[in-house]
């Protein structure tokens, strides 16, 4: 059986009460913290980096999920393996040497991620399975919360989910953007195990409510 795993994305809580606001969603039942880091180069918007990923790791012990939205991609792994981030992903297209920023990651203790955007092909996952601890569907164009599912992504679901069971390797299938209660099971049949979901959940001021009810239509 499939272990699902709810990720609420940290990029729609209420920053100025970062440390209650992440403690209390990993009381309402989150597993992972998806830590959103953007540039306002790699994509235009401006979040967070470090040295508040190192503030909120002494709040919760479930693992930290950074999702790095940032170019250059290897100069602010090291940081953020400090800061206490578990697993680290970027964008293929972030990065001048892919496999090398995988090496990095690893090499720092942190499991390695690769994101595609709606438009990008899997193609870059061809020779680097082996490196890899987490692939990351974008269901919606990196930059912002609050955005709408790109149905699209699904089929992209379902083809990553087709190249993991073929490696043999475990490796977490995550889906980030427009993830809500009525859309989460359609995203688990096509094979995503891991979802990420920022304004569904810190949106609504009952989060073990919302999250109660994804784990429910992920049961049915
Ligand atoms: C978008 C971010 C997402 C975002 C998701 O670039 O990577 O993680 O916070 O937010 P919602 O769930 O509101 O689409
Ligand atoms: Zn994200």
């Amino acid at each position: 059986m499939t272990t699902y795993h709810i990720a609420p994305s940290i990029l729609s809580a209420d920053f100025a009460r970062l440390g209650e606001e992440v403690r209390n969603v990993v009381s309402a039942g989150a597993d992972i913290i998806h830590f959103d880091v953007m540039d306002n180069h790699y994509v235009p918007n401006l979040t967070i980096g470090p040295l508040v990923c190192a503030a909120i790791r002494p709040h919760v012990q479930v693992p930290i999920d950074v999702h790095l939205m940032v170019k250059p991609v290897d100069r602010i792994i090291p940081d953020f393996a400090k800061a206490g981030a578990n697993i680290i992903s970027f964008h293929p297209e972030a990065s001048e040497h892919i496999d090398r920023t995988l090496q990095l990651i690893r090499d720092h203790g942190c499991k390695a991620g690769l994101v595609f955007n709606p438009g990008t092909s899997l193609q870059f996952l061809e020779h680097v399975m082996d490196k890899i601890d987490l692939i990351l569907i974008m269901s919606v164009n990196p930059g912002f919360g609050g955005q709408s599912f790109i149905p699209e992504a699904l089929k992209k679901i379902a083809a990553a989910r087709r190249l993991i069971d073929d490696s043999g390797r475990d490796i977490l299938l995550e889906v980030d953007g427009g993830i809500k209660i009525d859309n989460i099971a359609a995203a688990a049949r096509a094979g995503a195990d891991t979802f990420v979901a920022g304004s569904a959940i810190f949106g609504k001021p009952d989060y073990k409510g919302v999250i109660d009810a994804m784990r429910a239509e992920l049961a049915s």
